[in-house]
């Protein structure tokens, strides 16, 4: 069978040794060989996240972590952002939950700005919490949620600002707790390199203060009683285990390469994917200025036939996405992070070339 290079926004290539990291043994949990692991794993969390407080690990995906703050954050009225599919999808999160939610669309492509919230804030507020997602992945479009966040303090101290990562943290630096980020969540499966099954949240004080006065948090993802086990370096039900060795390893190769280094790469490399395709005659579908760091939304104004495209790159042992939902067809998505690097991009460029040439 073939296994392509992956340049879809998740899931991303995982390293060899970090897969094979899963093949270890099984351990029980309950012992004190895994909660040595878990310690080691949430120092490093912390400092990938630049938080001295919390970083829950869970077994599921980052969506499991959307419900989580929502159940966790809200006793009432939440406002939604929304300028994607993943935005759009909060929103049903919290809709499903039984929360009362006041939705602020955006156009696709375009990012979310401080004075949208604080013009929704002051609107219909007060809400116990904001969703944003930082990096829209249907889009290709990261928002500045460090100057939202500011703007959320100044006009509503009391409201908790919910931001979903999953497609940028470590691909870009999100510093949680200078920011003022009060549940920061991501998956392992994106720019972090790992294989699907974990996802993982920083979160402030302020959320747990909040969860405690919040009813119906439910129990797999109740901050409460995730607190109450990170404090004995465990988890409350059974964790993922064999991805816990593979997140361990993962984070030190992380590490050797150096967090700044890390954030450099993904930089050059979403701008190597700008270039060529703003050379090639094509669009960005991402708002200038606001593109993203770690996949882009080229926007196909050569009216290219994507799954033809595709096809050919997998025959070259690459694959590529096409646009999310209604943008199938007039976009298509190429990712670069992770492990990717540059020689990986001039590769699937030259390949691409060659299709455009045919
Ligand atoms: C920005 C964003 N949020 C949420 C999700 C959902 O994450 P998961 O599939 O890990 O539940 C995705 C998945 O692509 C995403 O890109």
């Amino acid at each position: 069978m073939l296994f392509p290079k992956l340049f879809i926004p998740g899931p991303t290539n995982v390293r060899q040794e970090v897969l094979a990291e899963q093949t270890h043994p099984m351990i029980g949990h309950r012992t004190e060989t895994f909660e040595d692991l878990f310690a080691r794993v949430q120092e490093k969390l912390r400092r990938l996240f630049f938080t001295r407080h919390r970083v829950y690990v869970t077994a599921s995906s980052g969506t499991g972590l959307q419900e989580a703050a929502i159940r966790n954050g809200v006793g009432k009225r939440v406002l939604a952002m929304v300028n994607g599919a993943f935005s759009r999808r909060w929103h049903d999160v919290a809709v499903g939950c039984g929360k009362e939610v006041v939705r602020v669309d955006i156009p696709w492509g375009r990012a979310v700005k401080p004075e949208d919230v604080v013009r929704a804030i002051q609107a219909h507020g007060p809400f116990d919490a904001v969703t944003v997602v930082h990096n829209e992945t249907s889009t290709g479009v990261m928002s500045p949620v460090d100057e939202i966040s500011r703007a959320v303090r100044d006009i509503a101290p009391d409201t908790l600002l919910l931001v979903d990562a999953v497609s940028s943290l470590s691909g870009v630096k999100i510093p949680v707790d200078e920011w003022g980020l009060d549940v920061t969540l991501t998956s392992s499966q994106k720019a972090m390199a790992l294989p699907p099954g974990l996802a993982f949240a920083a979160v402030s004080d302020r959320v747990l203060e909040r969860a405690r006065e919040v009813e119906g948090r439910g129990w797999y993802f109740d901050f409460l009683v995730l607190e109450k086990y990170l404090r004995r370096n465990t988890t409350p039900a059974t964790p993922a285990i064999s991805l816990f060795w593979a997140l361990d390893r993962q984070l030190d190769i992380m590490f050797a390469e150096g967090l700044e280094n890390r954030f450099a790469r993904h930089a050059r490399l979403a701008h190597m994917t700008r270039t060529w395709a703003l050379e090639r005659g094509f669009r960005l579908f991402a708002e200038e200025g606001y593109e993203s760091q770690t996949v882009t939304c080229v926007e196909n104004t050569r009216g290219v036939d994507v799954p033809a495209l595709n096809a050919f790159l997998r025959e070259r042992g690459m694959t590529i996405s096409n646009g999310y939902g209604d943008l199938k067809g007039k976009t298509f998505r190429i990712a670069h992070m992770g492990e990717t690097t540059e020689a990986d991009m001039e590769a699937l460029f030259r390949a691409i070339d060659a299709f455009l040439n045919r």
